[in-house]
C-alpha cells in the first residue's frame, strides 16, 4: 500500500519491556495482514520479559516485521524525520520508556523514534502497561498527551464479550490501530452488528 506521495504506507513499532509482548506481536501481525510496511525495534528489556511471557523470542518478531532495527542503532532510518512514516505505536510501553519519551532524553532508538514522531507532529499511540500508578506516572502520561501523544492504556473492554485471551488482545490492538486509520477487520464495533433477540 502506498501513499498518495509514492511512499509506502508504513509504521514504527516499540514493544519495551512491560508485561504484555504479545499485544506488540499481534500488532505487527495485524499490520501485516493490512498490507501496513512495519519498522521494528524490540528493546533489551522486551527481550526478557518475551521469555518470561512467551514462547516467543526475538528472531520470531523480527520475521513479522518488514525491517527491524537494533534497539541502539540511533543512526537508523527512523531516527530522522525526513524519513516518512503514519507514525509510531509502542506495545506494551513500560513507564521507563514513557518517562524517557516526556524528558526528550532520548537515549535508544525508541525514545528517539519516538521523539521524531512528535516533533513532526505525526501520531505516537503509546500502550503504557503499569499498575497501580503514583501521581508522578500520571504527571507524566499528561504531559505526554499535551505533547501530541495518545495514551491507550493496555486494558481490556468486555462489551465485546470476548472468548479466549486472544480475542481481548486482537480488540486492544485493532482499538489501537483504528487510531491510525487501520482497518483490520477484527474489531467488534458496538451497535455495528445486527441486534440479536434476548
Ligand atoms: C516480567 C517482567 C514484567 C514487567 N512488567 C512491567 C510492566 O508491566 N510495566 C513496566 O513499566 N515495567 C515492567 N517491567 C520492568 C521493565 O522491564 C523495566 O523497567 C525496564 O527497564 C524497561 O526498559 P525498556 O523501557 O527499555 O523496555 C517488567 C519487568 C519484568 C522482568
Amino acid at each position: 500500500m502506498a501513499t498518495n506521495n509514492g511512499t509506502p504506507e508504513r509504521i514504527i513499532v516499540g514493544i519495551t519491556g512491560a508485561s504484555g509482548v504479545i499485544y506488540g506481536i499481534r500488532a505487527l501481525e495485524l499490520l501485516a495482514e493490512a498490507g501496513i510496511e512495519t519498522h521494528l525495534v524490540i528493546s533489551k528489556a522486551a527481550e526478557l520479559t518475551m521469555t518470561y511471557e512467551t514462547d516467543f523470542r526475538a528472531a520470531d518478531l523480527r520475521e513479522r516485521a518488514s525491517k527491524w532495527y537494533a534497539p541502539a542503532d540511533i543512526g537508523a532510518a527512523i531516527s530522522s524525520g525526513s524519513f516518512r512514516t503514519k507514525g509510531m505505536l509502542i506495545v506494551p510501553c513500560s513507564v521507563r520508556s514513557m518517562s524517557e519519551i516526556a524528558t526528550g532524553i532520548t537515549s535508544s532508538l525508541i525514545s528517539r523514534a519516538a521523539d521524531v514522531v512528535l516533533k513532526e507532529r505525526r501520531r505516537l499511540v503509546l500502550g503504557v502497561r503499569e499498575t497501580p500508578l503514583h501521581g508522578g506516572h500520571l504527571r507524566t502520561l499528561v504531559q505526554l498527551s499535551d505533547m501530541g501523544a495518545i495514551i491507550a492504556p493496555i486494558v481490556p473492554a468486555f462489551y465485546s464479550k470476548p472468548q479466549t485471551i486472544a480475542d481481548i488482545v486482537d480488540h486492544t490492538v485493532a482499538r489501537m490501530l483504528d487510531l491510525f486509520d487501520i482497518e483490520t477487520g477484527v474489531v467488534k464495533r458496538w451497535k455495528d452488528q445486527p441486534q440479536q433477540e434476548s
